[in-house]
């Protein structure tokens, strides 16, 4: 590899060079840059150009988390312009088809060490309420059958969740987070009733009256209506102790991230990171906090980037994760709703062995992302996205990789000016326990053999077990 080849970011006080072919990254001042022979023998003395080994191999044991979603509802009391789910069937999974895939699923994969059961499909969970606590009563009785925990969780639209509601999830242990997509003024506009009436006020006076929201989080889409991203975290930080943003994914282009966007969005991502690195150099951890304690956009990269974490895959999709349609179909994801391509395989007959390699192959082979400096932060495109923007579940969405190669030079400066921040140990544990959340947590599994008359449950709602040990 070539010195002039490899991908550098210019900082006031630094270069930051990345290879791309094994995803190294290295930070050196600009005298030594300029030095071409100090710079390679540095790059040498740092391994920088050693290959990378990995395994192109499926094994299901390399799935510590996998992912089981339901679509328990297909109806919805919204009517929102992007949801994916445009043509509602109004036919829902019985609480008994919901049992028989977790248990496929789990027998599928019996060495996971946590399994998340995710019934928010595409309608409204909370529709479904009395299967959806059954779901969760269910997934409390295979947690104490494994010793290992199966956690359900859903993302709500927030209409229906009254202090009741809120009260019969926390009893039969589900997680729950709410969809909003910022304040009063962007939220309305794409997320309304039946109605045409925006949704906002009714949702944020639901959320209000929960006074314990340690554990709930919001999920914000992105379209082109509310790319303000530091505006939008700054008001839902007042009711939410993490925040997701994800870019909407959809067919109509004027709705989503297009050319003619795209530039703006990604400054708006600039002026996110600026104010991250402000309020953390001053800090104040409370924003990057509850962007990198969900399932933030921008959040992956960081998180990835600060960790040093390499990805080989994007996700997990049809490979560890898998979702069960009301027609008893299995697709890859949620999202791949009524994508024929990411059907994996039925409830009836389970899952398609040479599905499942197929989409295992074009993970892991990336064919399009072989010369993307990002590949080993970014990890590839997404299977719903690329089908919706290039009609091929195999290929790549230029602008969004426009968006992601952005992001990922913007989470390396981070990174480069957090390490000189007092901060920097507290931020990397907290990113490593966020990284461990859905492992398995051997100590709980190891005390519950050692002690068979001690549940999981018992474990998990009053820890003092482990503590008197
Ligand atoms: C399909 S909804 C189902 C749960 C519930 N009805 C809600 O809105 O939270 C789950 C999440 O998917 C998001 N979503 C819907 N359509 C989307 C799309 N086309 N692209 C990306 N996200 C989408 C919603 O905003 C929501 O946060
Ligand atoms: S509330 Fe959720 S499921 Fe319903 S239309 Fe909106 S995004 Fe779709
Ligand atoms: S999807 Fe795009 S940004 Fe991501 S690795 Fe592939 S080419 Fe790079």
């Amino acid at each position: 590899m070539d010195i002039d080849n490899l991908m550098k970011i210019e900082l006031s006080d630094c270069i930051i060079i990345v290879n791309t072919e094994n995803g190294d990254v290295i930070e050196v001042d600009k005298r030594l840059f300029n030095d071409k022979k100090a710079l390679n023998k540095e790059l040498i003395k740092n391994n920088f150009y050693e290959k990378l080994l990995y395994s192109m191999k499926f094994s299901k044991d390399s799935f510590k988390t996998v992912y089981i979603s339901l679509h328990i509802s297909s109806k919805c009391n919204m009517n929102c312009k992007y949801c994916f789910m445009n043509d509602r069937k109004y036919n829902n999974l019985s609480f008994e088809d919901s049992k028989k895939f977790i248990d496929m699923i789990i027998d599928e994969y019996p060495n996971a060490g946590k399994y998340i059961v995710d019934p928010t499909g595409s309608g409204e969970p909370l529709l479904e309420l009395d299967n959806l606590c059954k779901i969760g009563e269910y997934c409390k009785q295979k947690s104490d059958d494994l010793k290992r925990e199966v956690l359900p969780m859903i993302v709500t639209n927030g209409l229906l969740l009254t202090e009741k509601v809120v009260k019969r999830l926390r009893e039969s242990g589900v997680l729950f987070g709410v969809s909003l997509d910022g304040d009063k003024k962007t939220n309305d506009i794409y997320r309304y009733d039946y109605l045409g009436n925006g949704t906002y006020k009714r949702v944020i006076s639901n959320v209000k009256k929960i006074k314990d929201r340690s554990l709930m989080g919001v999920a914000l889409t992105i379209t082109d209506k509310n790319m303000d991203l530091v505006k939008n975290l700054k008001h839902l930080i007042k009711y939410f102790p993490t925040v997701s943003m994800k870019p909407v994914r959809v067919i109509d282009s004027n709705i989503g991230i297009n050319e003619s966007n795209i530039d703006k969005l990604k400054n708006s991502y600039t002026e996110l990171y600026e104010f991250l690195l402000k309020q953390t150099t001053k800090g104040n951890l409370e924003y990057l906090s509850a962007i990198l304690n969900g399932d933030d956009y921008f959040g992956k990269f960081l998180l990835r980037s600060i960790l040093c974490i390499k990805v080989t895959t994007r996700c997990d999709a049809g490979v560890g994760r898998f979702s069960l349609a009301p027609d008893g179909l299995i697709y890859a994801c949620p999202g791949a709703i009524d994508i024929s391509e990411l059907v994996i395989g039925s409830l009836e007959k389970g899952i398609e062995k040479e599905k499942r390699d197929f989409l295992w192959n074009t993970l892991v082979n990336r064919n399009k992302c072989q010369d993307c400096y990002a590949k080993f932060v970014c990890g590839g495109e997404c299977f719903v996205n690329a089908y919706y923007s290039t009609k091929s579940i195999t290929e790549k969405d230029d602008v969004m990789c426009e968006l992601k190669r952005h992001l990922f030079k913007l989470s390396l400066a981070f990174n480069h000016y957090l390490k000189q921040m007092e901060c920097y140990s507290v931020v990397i544990r907290g990113c490593v326990e966020k990284t461990k959340r859905f492992d398995e947590e051997k100590e709980v599994t190891n005390f519950l053999k050692r002690n068979p008359n001690v549940s999981f449950n018992d474990i998990k709602y009053h820890k003092a077990y482990i503590d008197r040990k």
